[in-house]
């Protein structure tokens, strides 16, 4: 069977034909009702459209502010009966009519909860991903909310930073994908749809790569990297149609973002074309003050004004500032005019100035309908990883009869559904424990052993260690509790928390077959722990569904598919690692001596002065893309349609894979390229294509990629983004590190 795969085309801006943007309305029709509208606004009614607020709890309270024109947007009103309320105050008993827009963070689902991100990542399914945002926007809009704060695409390279848990990880290509995908879920084929909600591509731009990982911290991203590894994702975004963008909490070299009118208004408007609108983060304009990049509140209302922020989210600097702003000439009323043209856009393609109202009976038909949670399953089976799997341990046969259920995440309704999840009930989540005790033909012996992931209470190790002396294999279900990552929540030390590796040390020395089952909301440095276990089973904090999906690995009735969307370390030491990485003028060679082999008074040069940390080496634990199987696959020879290509050519890259084990499985192709030599030092791969392929025992299918020379192009100061003749390299493999090298050259 031959696939051909042109994925790619979504997943940058510059090809994003494929990624044809949802029908926004009849645009020319919407910018004459916005003239008209903007004609009659009064210069406190159009600052009251720039205005965000978050629920105050009570209609009563925010009724007169709704009344005066004074709110354009509320957060966090998600009682429906509330929405339309304030709706029909906005509608009917305002000067002029204009809808609200509710907003909310629904991240990974609005009560329906899938992986976090980071897991939806690891399934490198797009069309499952989309999935998800599309019954996040059904359940979401039922609830009255019609604009979401996702996707997040903030690339991350660094552990420590408890929001990887809420991105798509290190690379820009699998983060423009999969926020392609999400933006499309949300938003559908028609904006106007009720069903369909306003994507919020955030934090533009950089925000991952904080100081030492410190949430809000500073970032020193320079330009190239800017453009080459930052920003890409976040083009593909608005070139897929996303309608905001969110301005983030980090000053890039000096300049908070939410002031960066290079960022907000030179490349977002003038290089790319975005016409939907601009928000700051929750009071990020606000922040500039303890920035120091601005004095007083006036000066904060015309910088973010100046550098394109339309609405401002919760720092009230436009409200309080802005009109004394333009009596004095500091700022002008078209400048004004301009940021309410964009939100008004945004509502009119919404549909809401048609009907702002939701349908107050749909929510209990929709929350947790079964296709929404046979949705959430998939996707969290599809996120597992499996890192290790000795002597097949996995997945268990029929002769396990007696199964040990240990650890503190074995039975975690709250925390198995990860961070950012305000509306996601527990009592819905369902539990390793709960759904592996459903299951016909096995017993559970259960013993937590800890009570929480911080447990230090070693009190109830021992009786761990007996349910596993008693059992036929032991899983141990170990991790973090959801607050360990997300927003504000970053680490210095992200091996397992408590007495967790106690706990496995001591379950190891049963000799019991141990299969360690991690749920985390990030890569965990659990090097000691994976040499203990049998087998490893990661999980992104698996969401609502997470239960049944590894009682389905677990029992055979899945096959794990996933592969790491983030590199993991050995040693928290060697972050930030990715695989992306330039070669450096000392590339690691590997054989290198380690701390515990250098000589005695070795020779100050005998340790070869190359790239590597002397305790810990270059290698990660695990590269990018990496992922284990309950089979096999075995990939054929590459074949080039030719060694050279045009500038403005094309590549296509065909190969047989092949199901050579016992189980059906799906394997996730990835095509990596090198450019070898570059007017700027190159990494030494770059991901391009992916693609899942599901293969009986034994099948072959002929996978072919295509590659345009165009999505080789990078970005450097004097050329900007251009296509450079040269050598490169590219490689077909299950992961980063894997296959070898092909050599072709662009002319
Ligand atoms: C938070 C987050 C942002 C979120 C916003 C609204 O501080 O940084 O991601 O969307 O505020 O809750």
């Amino acid at each position: 069977m031959n696939t051909i795969f042109k994925l790619g085309a979504c997943a940058f801006a510059l090809v994003a034909v494929a990624c044809s943007k949802p029908q926004s309305g009849a645009n020319a029709e919407i910018e004459s009702n916005i003239d008209a509208l903007l004609s009659q606004m009064t210069l406190d009614e159009k600052i009251g459209q720039l205005n965000q607020v978050s629920s105050y709890g009570s209609v009563e309270a925010m009724a007169d502010e709704v009344r005066a024109g004074r709110i354009g947007s509320i957060l966090n009103e998600i009682e429906p009966a509330n929405v339309n309320r304030l709706q029909r105050i906005a509608m009917e008993e305002s000067r002029l009519g204009i809808p609200l827009l509710i907003a909310r963070d629904v991240i990974h689902g609005f009560k329906t909860i899938f992986p976090i991100p980071l897991g939806q990542a690891a399934t490198f399914d797009p069309e499952i991903v989309r999935e998800g945002a599309r019954v996040a926007a059904a359940e979401a809009s039922a609830a009255g909310v019609r604009w979401t704060f996702s996707p997040m695409l903030d690339v991350a390279r660094d552990a420590r930073w408890g929001r990887v848990a809420e991105g798509n990880g290190e690379d820009p290509y699998l983060t423009s994908v999969m926020g392609v995908a999400m933006v499309r879920g949300y938003q559908g084929d028609t904006l106007g749809n009720p069903a369909s909600i306003a994507a919020c591509a955030k934090h533009f731009v950089g925000y991952g790569a904080a100081e030492s990982g410190k949430d809000y911290n500073s970032t020193n991203i320079p330009p190239a990297q800017l453009h080459n590894v930052y920003l890409p994702p976040f083009e593909a975004a608005a070139a897929a149609g996303a309608q905001t963008i969110m301005s983030s909490f980090n000053d890039n070299d000096g300049v908070p973002a939410t002031g960066n009118r290079a960022l907000l208004t030179d490349i977002l408007r003038g290089e790319w074309g975005f016409d939907g609108f601009v928000v700051t983060d929750w009071n990020s304009a606000g922040e500039m003050l303890s920035h120091g990049f601005c004095a007083d509140s006036a000066e904060v209302a015309t910088k973010a004004l100046n550098a394109g922020v339309d609405m401002d989210m919760m720092s009230f600097a436009f409200v309080k500032e802005l009109p004394r702003l333009v009596k004095e000439g500091r700022v002008s009323e078209a400048q004004i005019d301009n940021a309410v043209r964009n939100i008004l856009r945004v509502k009119y393609r919404l549909g809401l100035f048609d009907n702002p109202y939701v349908d107050e009976s749909l929510r209990d038909s929709v929350f947790y309908a079964p296709s929404h949670l046979a949705a959430a399953k998939q996707a969290a089976t599809e996120s597992a990883v499996l890192l290790k799997n000795d002597n097949h341990v996995l997945p268990f046969g029929s002769n396990v009869k007696r199964i040990a259920v240990v650890g503190p995440m074995a039975d975690a309704p709250h925390d198995q559904m990860g961070t950012w999840v305000f509306d996601g009930d527990k009592d819905k989540s369902i539990t390793p424990l709960t759904a592996l005790r459903e299951r016909k033909g096995i017993s559970i012996n259960y013993a937590p052993g800890l009570a929480y992931s911080r447990d230090n209470n070693k009190a109830g190790i021992a009786q761990a260690v007996a349910a596993a002396r008693q059992s036929d294999v032991v899983v141990a279900f170990v991790g973090e509790e959801a607050i360990l990552s997300g927003e504000a929540h970053s680490l210095a030390d992200i091996s397992l928390k408590g007495a967790q590796r106690q706990l496995i040390a001591d379950l190891s020395a049963t000799g019991k077959p141990l299969v360690m089952v991690v749920m985390a909301g990030r890569p965990l440095t659990i090097a000691d722990e994976v040499a203990k276990a049998d087998a490893v089973l990661y999980m992104f904090h698996p969401g609502t569904m997470g239960g049944p999906a590894i009682a389905d690995l677990l029992l055979g009735d899945a096959n794990p598919s996933g592969k790491l969307p983030m590199t993991f370390p050995r040693m928290v030491g060697q972050v930030p690692i990715y695989y992306a990485h330039n070669n450096t003028g000392r590339p690691c060679y590997g054989s290198e001596a380690l701390i515990n082999d250098i000589p005695l008074e070795a020779g100050q040069t005998s340790l070869g002065n190359t790239s590597y940390h002397l305790d810990a080496g270059f290698d990660p634990l695990f590269p990018f893309g990496y992922g284990q199987s309950y089979t096999t696959f075995a990939y054929g020879e590459p074949h080039l349609s030719a060694d050279h290509i045009a500038k403005d050519g094309k590549l296509t890259v065909d190969f047989d894979l092949t199901n050579t084990g016992d189980y059906e499985g799906a394997e996730v192709a990835q095509l990596y390229v090198r450019d070898l030599h570059g007017s700027l030092a190159r990494p030494v791969k770059e991901l391009k294509r992916f693609q899942r392929v599901n293969l009986k025992p034994g099948e072959t299918q002929h996978v072919t990629f295509e590659l345009p020379a165009e999505d080789l192009a990078f970005w450097n100061p004097e050329e900007k983004r251009h296509v450079e003749p040269g050598q490169f390299q590219l490689w077909v493999a299950g992961d980063s590190q894997s296959g070898q090298p092909i050599a072709f050259t662009i002319e």
